[in-house]
């Protein structure tokens, strides 16, 4: 059976005011992410994928955007519901976040150590010399070499990829349930990627913390990720088990992913998806992915909307082309 849920987030949607009037970047989003599993998020660059993710830690306000309607569940809280100050209590103790720039989000003013022990301090009330223990014991933990000295330099001496190590030891210092890492990996070298997604599988797995991984490569969330779920335009077109999806894509936006991305297993040439992710702005009528989909068909694919419709095996996809179903199955 599978292992209870830590974040439900059901229909979400986000709205921005823009001098191009109204827009949502993100509609209808629904996500599971159970207990101790791996759940990928991914999509080109502007599908709404770190929308989805402000929105998910409560702190869509403090980017100019609301949140239309849904829900956040995390376990027992509501997190839409939660004052500011309740959410920062939540923010670090319950949910870890890592970023794309970890030097950006380290103070540059502090010692590494001493920014982690802050905020072991800060949410689990601990002494001083406990909280210290507990930074130079995480940063042993993502690996940083000579822990102990290296907790008492500031975070200019350390490379991209070891900086990134120091916000997964940060965001994971008070044993959070559930990790949200947003393109931690794609300002990092292809070598360093590799490591710093190994240490994530590692950490999920031996301390147990659920992750959302959100990323727009497909060749990250290969072979780390439980279940995936793939976004297009603000909305989830595919999801599943992270092995079958990507290797059995049934969206043809996700088939197209694949087709662009290098991956193991690849036998053919790279094919880029033609065109661009239209903007929020001026969202094509019908299926969103119909003016690139190699399977459109007039009357149909700019007609109807597309659900998301459960397919079985834990698959479900958002495309009305029946050619599609009996091509696949
Ligand atoms: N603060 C904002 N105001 C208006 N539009 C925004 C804002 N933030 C993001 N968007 C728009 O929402 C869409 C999705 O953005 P984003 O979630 O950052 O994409 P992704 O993380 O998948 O690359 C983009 O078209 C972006 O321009
Ligand atoms: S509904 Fe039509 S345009 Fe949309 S993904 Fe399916 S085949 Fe392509
Ligand atoms: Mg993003």
């Amino acid at each position: 059976m599978s292992a209870a849920p830590v974040l439900e987030v059901r229909d979400l949607t986000v709205e921005f005011t823009t001098d191009r009037g109204t827009v949502r970047p993100v509609e209808g989003v629904d996500l599971t992410l159970r207990a101790g599993e791996m759940l990928g998020l991914v999509g080109e660059s502007g599908s709404g994928k770190s929308v989805t993710s402000l929105a998910i830690t409560g702190l869509t306000e403090y980017t100019g955007g609301r949140i239309v309607s849904g829900s956040v569940r995390l376990g027992d809280v509501d997190m839409l519901a939660l004052a500011a100050k309740e959410r920062a209590a939540v923010l670090g103790r319950d949910v870890g976040l890592v970023f794309q720039q970890p030097r950006r989000s380290l103070n540059p003013t502090m010692p590494v150590g001493h920014q982690i022990a802050e905020t072991v301090r800060r949410h689990r009330g601990v002494s001083r010399r406990e909280a210290w223990e507990r930074a130079v014991q995480m940063l042993e933990r993502v690996r940083i070499p000579d822990a102990a000295r290296r907790a008492r330099e500031y975070p200019f001496s350390f490379s991209g990829g070891m900086a990134q190590r120091v916000m997964i030891a940060m965001a994971l210092a008070c044993e959070p349930k559930v990790l949200i890492a947003d393109e931690p990996t794609t300002a990092l070298d292809a070598t360093v990627q590799a490591t710093v997604m190994e240490l994530l599988r590692e950490l999920q797995h031996d301390l147990g913390v659920a992750v959302l991984l959100i990323t727009h490569d497909l060749g990250v969330a290969w072979g780390s990720c439980d279940r995936v779920a793939v976004m297009y335009c603000g909305q989830v077109v595919e999801e599943g088990p992270g092995r079958d999806l990507l290797t059995a894509p049934e969206h043809p936006y996700t088939q197209g992913l694949l087709r662009a991305t290098p991956h193991r297993g690849m036998r053919r040439q790279l094919t880029p998806i033609a065109g661009s992710v239209p903007s929020p702005a001026n969202l094509p009528a019908g299926c969103r992915f119909h003016p690139r989909c190699p399977r459109f068909t007039a009357g149909m694919c700019d007609v109807i909307e597309p659900r998301l419709e459960v397919r079985g095996h834990g698959r479900s996809d958002r495309c009305v082309h029946p050619e599609q179903r009996v091509v696949s199955r």
